[in-house]
């Protein structure tokens, strides 16, 4: 597939394998990619600058002091133009640079003023790889929507075997086109996801919650900014950190959510509601911290507000996509709710199921819509799950454009 026109900086740091990215280079260009290459001083001990200027036909960045440039700092020119920064190979050290905003050569200034997607290919000797603290540094990395192509198993530099290769300029290329060609089928379009647990609090100390890690909604923020749309991410507290790109309304309480949902839900196109609401709130809230006086106690609760249901009903143009948490019938139920709540689709996820529903990063749904269609999804990473799930919003949204 042709990259006509977009704009490549290709991030070469000093690792063995750095012979791949002058083929990944000369790649790029044969598909018409404007590609400017950026290397770090150890990557200049390796393979002089000149051959990649040869080859990507454009002035290669090593040093920020020496560089021609125009009045504009030569790294920010560059990160303000560029559609994609991959990285490749990327060493422990730059990972390292990049994981914890340090700028102090000219890959990691750049990498920490572009706008646009990363990708990151790692090569390295398996117990660097493995090493904790590289780990938390690409686990890091990948929370903030930072994308990997992973390495392969083979013989490493040090003549061990194992996993640390880079992986192949083919899988290289193919991740690079493919982060380059995403359909920007939503923009223009207002999303909404709701994610996370909700609190319910019985004093300022204790709330009664759920098990809900944000990470489902989270996804499904992200695949919707990916594919173009302005996304609004109402979030309860979840425990991983939302994605720093999208706006996000942090909320405690059901109550709080459904505030949130109603004073933006006029203006939005989409709503999913991946957020796990608590049903029920304590009727009463003690102000002090509840003693121990007694052997027990009895804590009522009243029902919580359905937002999702508060939405159907108020909904106009708005496509409104709802889960459903089972532990049993879950597709008897799920339909229920798909009917009570008015929604467009709902996912429903076997919360009990190894692999689904809360926590992890995978999920298995089953999409129901309302003209009793269905489809049932593998095993699938939460981030595939939410493209699947916005490609039936896409084409919910095409008889309504044209009514
Ligand atoms: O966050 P993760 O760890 O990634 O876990 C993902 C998930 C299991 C939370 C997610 O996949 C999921 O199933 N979310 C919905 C959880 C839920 O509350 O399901 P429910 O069947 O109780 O509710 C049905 C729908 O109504 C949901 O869209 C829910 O957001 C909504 N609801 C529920 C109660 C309520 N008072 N108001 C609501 O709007």
């Amino acid at each position: 597939m042709e990259l006509k026109d977009r704009q490549i900086i290709l991030g070469v740091a000093g690792g063995i394998a750095i012979h791949k990215s002058v083929d990944l280079a000369s790649q790029l260009v044969k598909r018409k990619a404007s590609v400017h290459v950026v290397m770090t001083e150890n990557a200049t001990r390796l393979i002089q600058p000149l051959q990649f200027q040869v080859i990507s036909r454009n002035p290669v960045l090593f040093d920020l002091f020496n560089s021609a440039s125009d009045w504009k700092p030569i790294h920010i020119d560059l990160a303000d133009r560029a559609d994609l920064l991959a990285v490749v190979p990327a060493t422990a050290n730059i990972i390292g640079k990049m994981a914890n905003g340090i700028a102090d050569n000219a890959l990691s200034t750049v990498a920490i003023s572009v706008h646009c997607p990363i990708l990151i290919a790692p090569a390295m000797e398996e117990q660097m790889y493995r090493n904790p603290f590289v780990q938390a540094n690409i686990q890091k990395l990948k929370k903030h929507g930072v994308e990997f192509v992973e390495p392969v198993s083979g013989d490493l530099a040090s003549g061990h075997k194992g996993i640390g290769r880079l992986n192949t300029v083919e899988v290289i290329l193919e991740r690079i086109t493919q982060l380059l060609t995403i359909p920007q089928d939503l923009a223009g379009k207002k999303v909404i996801v709701t994610a996370g647990p909700t609190r319910e609090y019985l004093d300022p100390v204790r709330f009664i919650s759920n098990r809900s890690s944000g990470k489902m909604g989270y996804a499904i923020a992200e695949a919707a900014h990916r594919r173009g749309a302005e996304v609004l991410l109402i979030s309860g507290p979840g425990t991983v950190t939302p994605p720093v790109e999208i706006e996000c309304n942090y909320v405690e309480t059901a109550l709080e959510m459904l505030e949130a949902v109603s004073k933006v839900f006029d203006q939005a196109d989409v709503v999913v509601m991946a957020a796990a609401v608590g049903d029920y709130r304590p009727q009463t809230f003690s102000n002090q911290k509840i003693k121990k006086t007694t052997d027990q106690i009895t804590i009522s609760l009243e029902k919580n507000p359905d937002i999702a249901k508060t939405l159907g009903e108020r909904k106009q143009h708005q496509i409104l996509v709802c889960f459903a948490a089972e532990t049993e019938n879950v597709l008897q139920h799920a339909h229920r709710k798909l009917i009570n709540k008015n929604c467009d689709l709902i996912a429903a996820n076997d919360v009990l199921a190894e692999g689904a529903g809360f926590g992890g990063d995978t999920n298995i749904v089953t999409l129901l819509d309302r003209e009793g269609k269905r489809e049932q999804l593998p095993l699938l990473s939460k981030r595939e799950v939410a493209d699947v799930i916005l490609n039936h919003v896409i084409e919910l949204a095409q008889p309504k454009e044209r009514n």
